[in-house]
């Protein structure tokens, strides 16, 4: 497989697809909703996914696909090469806000991530990494996380770790948010990603993530010393929603241990 050819395959295909996002800025979306009322998906989710999988299918025909919005393949192993799409993640600022969200890839072979991508189509940054190749920004290499210390550190949380809720105990969590030094929350998982990998901020966690919100920001953020796991401090499966952490490597054991007690 020469990498290098498929890295400038996937980043001319993100472009366009952004570029598609853009213009639908102009026009009427149409909104609809899935799992829940607040799970929204639009039109131009669907219309990005089948642009993606119609050109891979047309030039990849031996590579499957994962999408959020199932146009892709029944994926239940990570044989062979695999891309792990979210057309667009962040979809309810998509529809509110019209920015914070972004076009999220990652592209594995067996299992192993070998290209990462975060587009935020807004802004016009493009988060990118090669396996052992390192991490970058809009083609800037990005520098290597340094040591923090969860009292010099911002946490990505959201509210609900802080209430009562049936993953985590909250007692520890409170403890959490008074000991570093701020909490963020973005509504987008591969954005708040890329914010870790550029130490924007030190962790994010979710307790609950598909694989097509983590597979791209992963990869980015391992090729700059950060680490990602499920809540229990095993590596994501890919092939189901799990719990979610990626943190700066020097405070990502802490994190675990001493603040995030899972309910079961
Ligand atoms: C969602 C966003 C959000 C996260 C949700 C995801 P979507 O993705 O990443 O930040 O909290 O769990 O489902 O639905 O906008 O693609
Ligand atoms: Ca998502
Ligand atoms: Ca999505």
């Amino acid at each position: 497989m020469n990498w290098g050819a498929m890295d400038r395959y996937a980043k001319s295909l993100i472009k366009e697809a952004g570029h598609h996002i853009k213009r639908s800025f102009f026009t009427e979306i149409e909104i609809s909703s899935k799992s829940s009322a607040n799970d929204l998906v639009t039109n131009i989710d669907r219309e990005i996914e089948q642009f993606f999988i119609t050109r891979i299918r047309r030039d990849f025909p031996d590579h499957r696909i994962m999408g959020e919005e199932g146009f892709g393949d029944d994926i239940q192993s990570l044989d062979g090469v695999i891309w792990f799409l979210d057309p667009i993640d962040g979809t309810m600022n998509f529809v509110h806000q019209k920015r914070n969200f972004a076009i999220s890839l990652g592209i594995y072979i067996d299992g192993i991530g070998m290209l990462g991508y975060v587009y935020d189509v807004t802004a016009d940054d493009l988060y990118s990494a090669m396996k052992d190749e390192g991490a970058f920004l809009n083609d800037i290499r990005l520098p290597q996380l340094t040591d923090t210390t969860i009292e010099e550190a911002i946490i990505g949380v959201n509210a609900s770790w802080i209430a009562p809720n049936r993953y985590v105990d909250n007692e520890p969590m409170i403890e959490l948010v008074k000991t570093c030094r701020g909490t963020r929350s973005y509504g987008s998982a591969a954005l708040e990603l890329t914010h870790v990998a550029t130490g924007r901020v030190d962790v994010y966690m979710s307790m609950r993530l598909s694989p097509w919100d983590v597979a791209g920001g992963m990869i980015i953020a391992r090729e700059v010393g950060a680490i990602s796991s499920t809540l229990q401090g095993e590596q994501s499966g890919l092939l189901q929603q799990e719990t979610f952490i990626v943190s700066n490597a020097s405070i990502h054991s802490q994190l675990l241990k001493d603040f995030i007690i899972l309910k079961k």
